[in-house]
């Protein structure tokens, strides 16, 4: 703001006053998003963001020491953040992270550019320096990113707890995401939409799902949306070799499908061939929300791109507005999660069974519906909300209330194990034939149709049913798992060092996700002569298959 030569456009755009600055003498646009919103959720992102843009991620090569690409960076600008990581075997990476750009510039000037690949310039640099201390290179050094942790060692942390209780605080801590690993994560964005900004120079990347609603687990996938931010049928197309133009699509002009498909695929083509490291490009273009599934070789990520997706980022948002109310929501959600995906309950790929989102939005129901309610209804936070905190998108209000400190603190005293043992119970005797569950009225209600087995109220269009895909199997099937972990729950000394009992092994949450291979033949010796031992061996033999794998098929709600 100081400099004179900026001209300054504020554009008013919820939930950030987004100022625009165009120098006079380059002509070139910096943009700043100021967040002048109370909610945590989208402070956190933008200073996130921030945090992004003010970073390159660096390939160290060969054997060049850390110490040398530190000292490189000092002395282009100061250096606010730094840390090293290891994906695959041999290759080292490092994410640095200035106070400010300037030494981004003054880096990127000065990079040698191979101009004979086509690449993208980017913040995403290879770097060889002195191998000064090389003797201390090693990739094991380095820490790993990316990767959840190996099911050995949470055993034995969670062996050491004291309670069950203490173990879900446990299971979250191993399991949640990282400072490093959302720090990447925002990174890979902002290089990405950098990019896509090559051929589409208005459009913006958004993350959303888990690497933001605060359920994230280290190996959980990167879902993106793209704002495109073009007129009505104006699409990126590919005209000859690695040139892209933007161009007048007639079809993309009468429906926002069309454009999405059109926009999807050229992006697809531009990620496989012009940015560094994004491969294994897949696109799903006809499914009911088009979009492109790709690796992001440098980071290990995972990562799904749709288009358009503004609603997606608010049930973001109300998910992680649901973990902040009560510190016992986490606990329950990760474990829940990780209990499922162990006995294949949910599952990335598409089918009949259920995803984390509406999963964890039925752990969310439960919490509601305790006699002492954990978390109030929707509808009731909806009502705390003021004007600024209103959000319509595509016709949909989305309004999420941004100061939670008006919400009661909840009366409920149940410890999180009790509560776990709760929902096991809820889902054996919940009457899902004829009920519908339902986070905006924080109640059951009555089944619109009789056709799907499970129905949960989309929070957002209450006309659709989030769980249309769940087949009666796969409902049967947590039913049963439900009831097998209330069994195990009953057994004397689940409850480990605590309990009266002689401690077994593994006790509580270790024992509900102890490795099929231990429930099967039983041979750990620390289960020999337990009864929980037993238990297992007895509900390996009845253990139902996983459910019926028919032609799979992409949600549609
Ligand atoms: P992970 O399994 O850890 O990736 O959890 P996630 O919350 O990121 O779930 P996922 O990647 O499956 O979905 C990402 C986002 O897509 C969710 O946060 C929702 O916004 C949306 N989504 C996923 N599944 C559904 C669904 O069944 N219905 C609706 N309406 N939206 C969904
Ligand atoms: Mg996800």
């Amino acid at each position: 703001e100081k400099s004179q030569n900026f001209l300054r456009f504020h554009v008013f755009k919820r939930p950030f006053y987004t100022v625009k600055c165009y120098c006079t003498d380059t002509g070139k646009l910096h943009k700043s998003d100021k967040s002048l919103s109370k909610s945590l959720f989208w402070q956190n992102i933008q200073a996130r963001k921030d945090e992004a843009s003010r970073s390159i991620l660096v390939r160290l090569s060969g054997k060049t020491s850390e110490e040398s690409l530190l000292q490189y960076c000092t002395s282009h600008g100061k250096v606010q953040h730094y840390f090293t990581y290891s994906q695959q075997q041999h290759e080292r990476y490092a994410l640095v992270e200035f106070k400010t750009s300037d030494g981004i510039d003054l880096i990127l000037d000065r990079a040698y550019t191979p101009n004979s690949n086509g690449h993208v310039q980017s913040r995403f640099l290879s770097f060889s320096g002195s191998s000064q201390g090389s003797d201390k290179v090693s990739t094991s050094q380095c820490q790993q990113v990316n990767k959840d942790i190996g099911f050995a060692e949470l055993y034995k942390d969670l062996a050491v707890a004291e309670s069950v209780s203490d173990q879900l605080g446990i299971l979250t801590s191993k399991l949640e995401l990282r400072d490093p690993e959302t720090r990447l994560r925002f990174v890979v964005c902002s290089l990405i939409e950098e990019a896509f900004q090559q051929i589409l120079p208005d459009c913006s990347l958004h993350l959303f799902g888990s690497s933001v609603n605060s359920f994230g687990r280290r190996s959980c996938d990167m879902d993106m949306f793209l704002e495109r931010n073009t007129a009505q049928g104006v699409v990126p197309k590919k005209k000859g070799k690695g040139q892209y133009k933007l161009g007048y699509d007639g079809p993309s002009a009468e429906s926002e499908r069309a454009a999405a498909q059109a926009t999807l695929f050229t992006l697809a083509s531009f990620l496989e061939k012009q940015v560094p490291h994004c491969m294994s490009v897949s696109r799903i273009l006809q499914a009911k929300c088009p979009l492109v599934k790709f690796r992001h070789y440098a980071t290990g990520l995972s990562c799904d791109l749709t288009a358009d997706n503004s609603i997606a980022l608010k049930s973001s948002e109300l998910l992680y507005v649901f973990s902040q109310l009560d510190p016992r929501v986490r606990p329950l959600v990760f474990m829940i999660r990780h209990w499922a995906r162990h006995h294949g309950i949910t599952n990335r790929a598409p089918g009949y069974w259920i995803t984390n989102f509406p999963l964890t939005l039925v752990v969310v129901f439960f919490l509601q519906t305790r006699p002492q309610p954990v978390v109030p209804s929707f509808e009731y936070l909806r009502s705390l909300a003021d004007e600024s905190d209103t959000s319509v998108v595509d016709g949909t209000d989305c309004t999420i209330p941004g100061d939670l400190s008006k919400v009661e603190p909840s009366q409920n005293t149940q410890t999180t194990a009790e509560l776990l043992q709760e929902f096991f119970s809820f889902c054996t005797t919940f009457d899902f034939e004829s009920s519908s569950l339902s986070v905006r009225t924080g109640q059951l209600g009555p089944k619109p149709d009789r056709f799907s087995p499970l129905h949960m109220e989309n929070p957002f269009q209450t006309q659709l049913n989030m769980c249309k895909n769940v087949s009666e199997g796969l409902l049967k099937e947590i039913q049963k798992h439900s009831q097998y972990a209330l069994q195990m729950m009953d057994v004397p000394g689940f409850h480990g060092p605590g309990s009266e009992s002689e401690v077994i092994h593994p006790w509580g949450i270790g024992a509900l996700l102890a490795p099929l291979k231990i429930r099967r033949n039983g041979k750990r010796s620390a289960l020999a002569n337990s009864n929980i031992g037993d238990v297992l061996r007895g509900l390996s033999r009845k253990s139902p298959k996983t459910a019926t794998k028919k032609q799979p098929r992409h949600n549609s709600n």
